[in-house]
C-alpha cells in the first residue's frame, strides 16, 4: 500500500512543527533563581575610623557568614584612590558578582561604576550617598544625613533653652564624606527653626579621616581662640564629640554644664557620655545595614526591577535627659 505524497508531506510538516515546539520551550526555560550561596560580594569599606564603622563591618561579615555568602573585604584606609583600585580589582574578578561600596567621598566613581555595569556586576551603595547617576548602580541603602543634621539642631536648641543667644563650634568629619557634608548642611539650614535661642556656628573645621586625635586638637585650638565664648559643640560622630568633651574638661570647663555637646551615631561609647551627662544628645546613625543590602543584591541577581533608588535607614535619637537608668536599659539591648 503506497502512502499518498500529500499525506507524507503533511506528516513531515507535523513532525517538523513538533520538533520546533520542543526546542523553543527548551531555550526559554527560566534560569534557576539565585540564592545567597551563589553570591560573591566584593565589599569596599571606607576604613576603620570609628566604632560605628566597626559595627558596620561586623554587620556585613556576620550576615555573610550566616547567609552563606562569600565575602571579599577591602579596607580603603579612607582613601578614594584605594576604592577605585578595589573596584577595578573586583570588576576583573570573575568570581565576584556583587560589589558593595561604602563611599569615602561623593564623586570620582562614575568610570568604575560604568565599567562594573559593562561587566554585569551588581553594584549596591551602602551607608553614604554618592553623586552619580542612579542608573549606574542597583540601589542605595543608607542614612538621611541632612535629616540627622535637622535633628541635631532641634536637640541643641532644646539643650540651650534659657539662653537668648549661643555660639556653636562644629567639629566636622572628613570633608569629602556625604555624612559630614550633609550633617553640616542639615544643621545650618535648620538653625532658624530654634525660636528660643539665636544659635550661631562660630567656627567649623573638619577632622581628616574622622580622626579623633585631630578632633581634640581642633577643639583645644578653638577653646584658646574663643575663650569664654563657646556655648555648645556639635561633633559629627561620637568619637569627635567625645574628643571635644575631653578638651573641654581639660580646659577647666564642664561639658554638659558650661558647654552643651551633641553627637551622631549613638554607639556604646556615645551612650556612656549620655549616661554621665556630658553628651546632651546623640542622633543615631544605623550601621546594621547588611541584611537589607544583601537582599537587594540578591534581588538584582534574580532580575528584580522597579527597586527604590534610595532606602533611608531606620534611626532614632537619644538624650541625656532620658536619665541614666533608662539609657542603661536601652544600651543593654543594643548590638553596637
Ligand atoms: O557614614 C557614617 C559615618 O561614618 C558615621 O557617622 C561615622 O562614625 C563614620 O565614620
Amino acid at each position: 500500500m503506497t502512502m499518498s505524497r500529500s499525506l507524507r508531506i503533511a506528516m513531515t510538516l507535523g513532525v517538523a512543527v513538533m520538533v520546533a515546539a520542543c526546542s523553543s520551550t527548551a531555550t526559554t526555560a527560566p534560569a534557576a533563581k539565585k540564592a545567597y550561596k551563589d553570591m560573591t560580594v566584593g565589599f569596599i569599606q571606607t576604613g576603620s575610623e570609628s566604632g560605628w564603622r566597626a559595627a558596620n563591618t561586623s554587620s556585613f561579615k556576620e550576615t555573610a557568614t550566616a547567609d552563606g555568602i562569600t565575602l571579599k573585604f577591602y579596607d580603603s584606609q579612607n582613601k578614594i584612590e584605594n576604592q577605585i583600585t578595589a573596584f577595578n580589582q573586583y570588576i576583573q574578578d570573575p568570581a565576584v558578582n556583587v560589589i558593595v561600596l561604602a563611599a569615602v567621598g561623593t564623586t570620582g566613581y562614575d568610570d568604575v561604576l560604568k565599567a562594573a555595569k559593562a561587566a554585569h556586576k551588581v553594584v549596591v551603595i551602602e551607608d553614604r550617598r554618592i553623586e552619580a547617576d542612579a542608573s549606574l548602580y542597583y540601589t542605595y541603602i543608607g542614612s538621611d544625613f541632612i535629616k540627622e543634621g535637622h535633628e541635631g539642631e532641634a536637640a541643641m536648641c532644646d539643650l540651650l533653652k534659657g539662653k537668648a543667644t549661643a555660639n556653636v563650634i562644629e567639629i566636622g568629619g572628613d570633608q569629602a564624606a556625604s555624612a559630614a557634608i550633609d550633617r553640616h548642611k542639615g544643621f545650618a539650614e535648620a538653625l532658624p527653626n530654634c525660636t528660643t535661642t539665636a544659635m550661631t556656628v562660630l567656627d567649623y573645621q573638619n577632622a581628616p579621616g574622622w580622626d579623633p586625635v585631630q578632633g581634640k586638637s581642633i577643639m583645644e585650638a578653638f577653646l584658646k581662640k574663643y575663650t569664654g565664648k563657646i556655648d555648645a559643640v556639635m561633633g559629627h560622630n561620637d568619637e569627635l564629640s567625645i574628643a571635644a568633651i575631653q578638651a573641654i574638661d581639660a580646659s577647666g570647663l564642664k561639658a554638659g554644664k558650661d558647654v552643651q555637646v551633641i553627637g551622631f551615631d549613638a554607639t556604646a561609647d556615645g551612650f556612656k557620655y549620655l549616661i554621665n551627662g556630658e553628651l546632651g544628645a546623640d542622633i543615631e546613625c544605623n550601621p546594621l545595614l547588611a541584611p537589607q543590602v544583601y537582599k537587594a543584591a540578591l534581588d538584582a541577581l534574580n532580575g528584580v526591577t522597579g527597586q527604590q533608588a534610595w532606602t533611608p535607614s531606620q534611626e532614632g535619637q537619644f538624650f541625656a535627659a532620658q536619665g541614666a537608668t533608662a539609657l542603661q536599659a536601652i544600651l543593654a539591648t543594643r548590638k553596637y
